[in-house]
């Protein structure tokens, strides 16, 4: 059974067609990053119209590359939130017109769940249940025990910036550009994790929620006590005349100190992540450990999962589906095809769709 899936919840349009929810017969991505880049982050606005130029394309691209003509498909899943209302609508109404046009079910899909699912895709047969899923990514930081069937509860989540945020508000700061986690990821080797001695406040209530604003703080602290301008000032011009320096143009310009700042960050923010994920993980005897979302391509965060030896499996998305892509939202949907259980023409954008 071939599923296309659709995604446009954020700055990448992406279409992919999986079959049985566990082949990946084509993924398509086409990201906006040179459109948000020199403004430091997204812009809802040209984000909506970026997708309405992308999404024909993209899809007739999954299509083809797939083989599958749209009389073949057996469904179209498209992400129904949670995201930018402006975007969500563009694949959402793209996906409704083609399953009105051609009679193919509809299946509207939480892009929390794709990022579960994009790990659940290709290891379908090693996840034991109930396993938990840490969702890490620039909008979500959040904490779930997935049962049997595809059943979810929250446990916990951020109560401010996701963990993707703060990397991306870092290096902005300092002169990064955006989005930030890729480039705090390939310099944090260079430095010293231990050097700044960053904590994380205790917070009251449920101990499983995650805090970064007050680490978003720490480190402008950090830099108004150090005279950084010099250094930041030769970032941001790096930017301005290469759109994608490579790690060595970018250590020319990022001192020990900053190389140790950086390694510092990244390296509370993961001890944060995999602390909770642990407890979290033996409150509900998981028997799998899920990492998914755009930071779980951090290969920081990765080594650090690996080494902690945890007594279950941690398992982690292959490169290109940490971050957003459709193969994720079609895999996600199977199980509902399985089900029948399709959505109407009612189906709309919910910025704030929740799973559990
Ligand atoms: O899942 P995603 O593509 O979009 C959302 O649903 O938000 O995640 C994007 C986020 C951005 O904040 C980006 O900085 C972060 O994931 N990210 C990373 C890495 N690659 C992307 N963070 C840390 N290390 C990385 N290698
Ligand atoms: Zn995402």
């Amino acid at each position: 059974m071939r599923i296309l899936g659709i995604e446009t919840s954020c700055d990448e349009t992406a279409a992919a067609v999986v079959e049985d929810g566990a082949a990946i017969l084509s993924s398509v991505v086409a990201s906006q990053l040179e459109t948000h880049g020199r403004y430091g982050g997204v812009v809802p606005e040209l984000a909506s119209r970026e997708h309405l130029r992308a999404i024909v394309p993209v899809t007739r691209e999954a299509l083809e590359r797939a083989a599958t003509p749209l009389a073949q498909l057996d469904a179209i899943a498209v992400t129904a939130g949670p995201g930018l209302v402006g975007s969500l609508l563009v694949g959402i109404t793209y996906a409704k017109a083609l399953s009105f046009a051609r009679s193919i079910p509809l299946i509207g899909v939480n892009h929390i769940e794709g990022h579960i699912h994009a790990v659940v895709l290709e290891n379908a047969a090693r996840i034991e249940y109930p396993a938990l899923a840490l969702v890490v990514s620039g909008g979500h930081t959040h904490l779930f025990e997935v049962r049997a069937g595809f059943e979810y509860r929250l446990l916990g989540r951020t109560r401010d910036d996701a963990a993707g945020e703060a990397f991306d508000k870092v290096a902005k700061l300092l002169g990064f550009g955006y989005p930030g986690g890729p480039v705090i990821d390939r310099l944090a080797p260079y430095g010293n994790p231990r050097a700044v001695p960053f904590t994380l406040a205790r917070m009251k209530g449920n101990a499983l929620d995650f805090s970064f604003s007050g680490l978003k703080t720490a480190v402008l602290r950090w830099v108004e006590s150090h005279d950084m301008a010099a250094e930041i000032d030769a970032r941001r011009s790096l930017l301005r005349t290469t759109p994608h320096p490579n790690t060595e143009a970018w250590l020319a310009v990022t001192p020990q100190a900053t190389r140790d700042l950086l390694a510092s960050f990244q390296r509370t923010v993961i001890e944060e992540l995999l602390r909770r994920a642990a407890s979290s993980a033996e409150n509900i005897a998981a028997r799998t450990l899920i990492i998914s979302g755009g930071v779980a391509s951090n290969a920081g965060l990765r080594a650090a999962a690996r080494d902690a030896r945890f007594p279950y499996p941690a398992l982690f998305p292959s490169p290109g589906l940490s971050t957003d892509n459709a193969a994720m939202i079609a895999a996600a949907a199977f199980p509902r095809l399985q089900r029948k259980q399709f959505d109407d023409f009612t189906l709309s954008a919910r910025a704030n769709l929740a799973l559990a």
